[in-house]
């Protein structure tokens, strides 16, 4: 934990650059070499932990389990399930990915309702999210193997289509869109280091590490929560937790990561 208080400290000295400035900044080896002090202790395995166990534990109306959830790969198959995700559930007749399908089990299975899974999607120091756990178990369980999202299914390509578009239009106040600051090679704002999403290496070097912990909030976060994030600071309107649009957001981008090999959560800033 000490480590994480300097890398606070850090940043809070460093954060002055210009927005979208091109400066490379000594900060960024800082960060780095703290990535490696902390080694493969990611505290984000205290959330796989809890979550592993929410997943077997019965709960809700229906007393149940998840753990007859299907993620696409079979009812109870969590190996290899997220890195197959997003993907389209004819059950549900739309294209999911990771999040929004195991809320999806936690309604149909153990009874919450929309408003239950969708009261707290992020969680914060005091207020964990159960959602953030029960992700981050299943994630980990792909680990090590390859991003292999399906692409056949038409509204797996529509999805696709969707995102792209999305990732490139503009609007808001500064007319960003995605593509403003994820489009170029080079670009940063402040520390951050943005990746260019329209480019295979970069993209699948972004998906990997999703969901992360963040050292910056302490936490662990969803791809969701990334997509939400990146809406505030696009200056849009919030966007509705698990619609369709965040969805087709994601399946451009795992779509795009096909062939990586998925890292599990990683650290981040
Ligand atoms: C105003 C600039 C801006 C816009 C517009 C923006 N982002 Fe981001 N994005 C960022 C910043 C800054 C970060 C890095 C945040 C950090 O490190 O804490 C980031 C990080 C990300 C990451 C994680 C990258 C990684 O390597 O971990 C993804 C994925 C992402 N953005 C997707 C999107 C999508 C999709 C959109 C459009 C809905 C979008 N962003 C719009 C600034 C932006």
């Amino acid at each position: 934990m000490k480590y994480r208080i300097a890398v606070v400290a850090t940043l809070a000295v460093a954060g002055t650059g210009s927005v979208l400035a091109q400066a490379k900044d000594p900060t960024i080896a800082g960060i780095e070499k703290y990535r490696e002090m902390l080694g493969d202790d990611n505290p984000a395995e205290l959330y796989e932990a809890r979550g592993e166990i929410l997943w077997k534990m019965k709960a809700g109306p229906k007393n149940a389990s998840l753990e007859k959830c299907d993620l696409g790969l079979g009812p109870g198959v969590v190996k290899g399930a997220y890195v197959q995700t997003p993907r389209y559930f004819a059950d549900a007749g739309r294209v999911m990915d990771i999040e929004t399908r195991i809320n999806w089990c936690r309604t149909s299975l153990q009874g919450f309702s929309e408003a239950d899974v969708r009261k707290r999607p992020f969680g914060s120091a005091d207020k964990p999210s159960e959602i953030e756990d029960l992700v981050t178990y299943v994630v980990t369980a792909s680990k090590g193997m390859k991003v292999n999202v399906p692409t056949s299914h038409p509204k797996e390509v529509e999805a696709y289509e969707l995102g792209e578009a999305m990732f490139h239009f503009r609007a808001g106040p500064y007319d960003f869109s995605c593509a403003s600051c994820h489009g170029e090679s080079g670009k940063r704002i402040r520390l951050q280091d943005l990746p260019n999403l329209t480019t295979t290496a970069d993209a699948r070097r972004a998906y990997i590490g999703w969901p992360a912990y963040r050292v910056s909030t302490s936490r662990v976060h969803t791809m969701q929560w990334r997509i939400n994030d990146c809406f505030r600071q696009q200056r849009f309107p919030e966007p509705k937790y698990m619609s369709e649009a965040v969805d087709a957001l994601i399946t451009y981008m795992a779509q795009t990561a096909n062939g990586a090999e998925y890292k599990g959560p990683a650290l981040k800033r």
